[in-house]
């Protein structure tokens, strides 16, 4: 069956629901995904409330079960369909899918790429657009909640879908353009740092360390200096700049990267596509899809997954609230990448690891492990650990490359965790999972193994 068809077909069981409770993850995408799901429903007519949660794991799912209500389970759920079975739900996910059903709307299934094809908010927005009570004739397929489609973008983008080609692809094309159609968004090519919108350019050039350029990267006295060779005041922020001096900058930027003898396939990854959101105010977080997604990732992630939702349903006090959080975050982050750098990345045959014990949260591991690769070692897997309450978290993250060569996740983090008690899914490029303390070497010479096989596979 088409991906529209089942999406159609998932909208009208919803439809024959009064009551439904929206279950979803506490990223920037699970929320973007909830707030499109819980916001459509309410137009619908539906009475609805909405759950975040850190994992779909045993626990979640016994208090689920107890409520006796049907679900709408958004970017999650596929991975554990198998424990789902007396529970009454659809799901829109796009994690890699453990078995087919009837009620659940996967990229995976349709031969797409959930890892960068469409994410968990792009999957929930093809049925919220569905979601309408009446039609006026039986031939009326016009879609409804146009104006939630600016989350899809947000959810990819919080995913990173857009990181290996610079970006939008495969299902998540298809929204951007609609997007860009309705006036919606903006597609530019421009520098792919963080902070264009928000922060003073000598701190955009600072913080961002993909490509890491010597000198720069962390150096905000060298930031300062660099600019100010330019003849370019290093505290306007990046949107403030003429055409001009944004070419200047990017010219010299990658003339620093030639010197440094990055590949040219780096470099040429610095510029790519930014997602401009035309209903959101210039010079804020809301503005650009890079930086909305992290302001989302601040909050839930943080237990404050209420100011979250409301950012994306337009809230002003929500939005104060979740730049306040964001400061924390920031620093939570900096903080990590500090304790790497102490903790240093230990390396096995075939992936590499670090374990941040209690020192980081659960929650933000996987980001940090993600960020921690210009410490570490490229042609490795990064595995990192952190403690948790009903064990030990693990968030592994792999690189485009390391894919190409034969590198599933996924299926690594999942066989590892289940060999020692544990369990845990994901992307071929990022995956997680929690296992009980205690057991992180074993797990760690179980992936080793798996990841060596997967590499040697490929090699055949
Ligand atoms: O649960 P979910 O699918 O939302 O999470 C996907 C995770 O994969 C995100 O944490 C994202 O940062 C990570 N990812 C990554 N590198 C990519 C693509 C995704 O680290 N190229
Ligand atoms: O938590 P983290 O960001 O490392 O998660 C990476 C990916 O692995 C996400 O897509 C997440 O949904 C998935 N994951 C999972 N099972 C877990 C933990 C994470 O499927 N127990
Ligand atoms: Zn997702």
């Amino acid at each position: 069956m088409e991906f529209d068809k089942k999406a159609r077909k998932i909208a009208n069981e919803i439809l024959k629901h009064r009551e439904i409770l929206v279950v979803t993850h506490i990223d920037a995408d699970g929320i973007s995904a909830g707030a499109i799901a819980y916001e459509s429903l309410k137009r619908a007519g539906i009475e609805t409330s909405i759950k975040f949660v850190k994992q779909l794991g045993d626990k979640e799912i016994e208090e689920l079960k107890d409520k006796n209500t049907f679900i709408w389970f958004t970017d999650l759920g596929s991975g554990q369909i198998d424990k789902l079975t007396d529970l009454d739900f659809v799901i829109t996910d796009h994690h890699i899918p453990i078995a087919k059903h009837e009620m659940q709307l996967n990229p995976n299934d349709f031969g797409l790429d959930g890892s960068f094809e469409l994410s968990g908010a792009g999957t929930t927005f093809m049925v919220a657009s569905k979601l309408k009570s009446e039609r006026r004739t039986i031939f009326d397929f016009t879609d409804v909640n146009l104006d939630l489609i600016n989350l899809a973008i947000v959810g990819a983008v919080g995913d990173l879908q857009d990181s290996a080609e610079c970006m939008l692809k495969g299902k998540n094309r298809d929204i951007v353009k609609k997007a860009e159609k309705n006036n919606f968004l903006k597609v530019v090519r421009d520098l792919r740092f963080f902070g264009k919108q928000t922060r003073p350019i000598a701190k955009m050039l600072e913080y961002n360390i993909e490509p890491y350029l010597p000198g720069i990267s962390g150096n905000e006295k060298g930031c300062v200096r660099f600019l100010s060779s330019l003849s370019i005041d290093p505290w306007k922020r990046w949107i403030e700049l003429s055409f001009e001096e944004k070419k200047k900058i990017v010219s010299e930027l990658v003339r620093l990267c030639m010197e440094f003898g990055m590949p040219y396939k780096n470099i040429l990854r610095i510029v790519g596509e930014c997602y401009i959101l035309l209903d959101k105010p210039e010079g804020t977080e809301m503005r650009d899809a890079m930086e909305f997604s992290t302001l989302l990732n601040a909050t839930a992630r943080y237990g404050e997954e209420e100011i979250g939702l409301r950012v994306c349903l337009g809230d002003e006090n929500a939005f104060k609230r979740a730049r306040s959080l964001l400061q924390n975050h920031r620093k939570n982050l900096s903080e990590g990448l500090r304790l790497v750098e102490e903790l240093g990345i230990e390396e096995l045959k075939n992936i590499q690891f670090f374990h941040a014990q209690d020192e980081i949260p659960d929650t933000i591991v996987g980001i940090i492990a993600g960020m921690s690769f210009h410490k570490g070692n490229f042609d490795k897997p990064i595995v990192a650990f952190a403690k948790s309450e009903n064990g030990v978290k693990v968030s592994a993250r792999a690189t485009q490359r390391l894919i190409e060569r034969g590198v599933n996740l996924a299926e690594a983090i999942r066989k590892a965790a289940e060999k020692v008690g544990g369990s845990g899914g994901g992307h071929k490029i990022a995956a997680g999972a929690t296992i009980p303390e205690g057991k992180e070497i074993e797990f760690l010479n179980f992936l080793d193994e798996i990841v060596g096989e997967q590499l040697e596979n490929r090699k055949i």
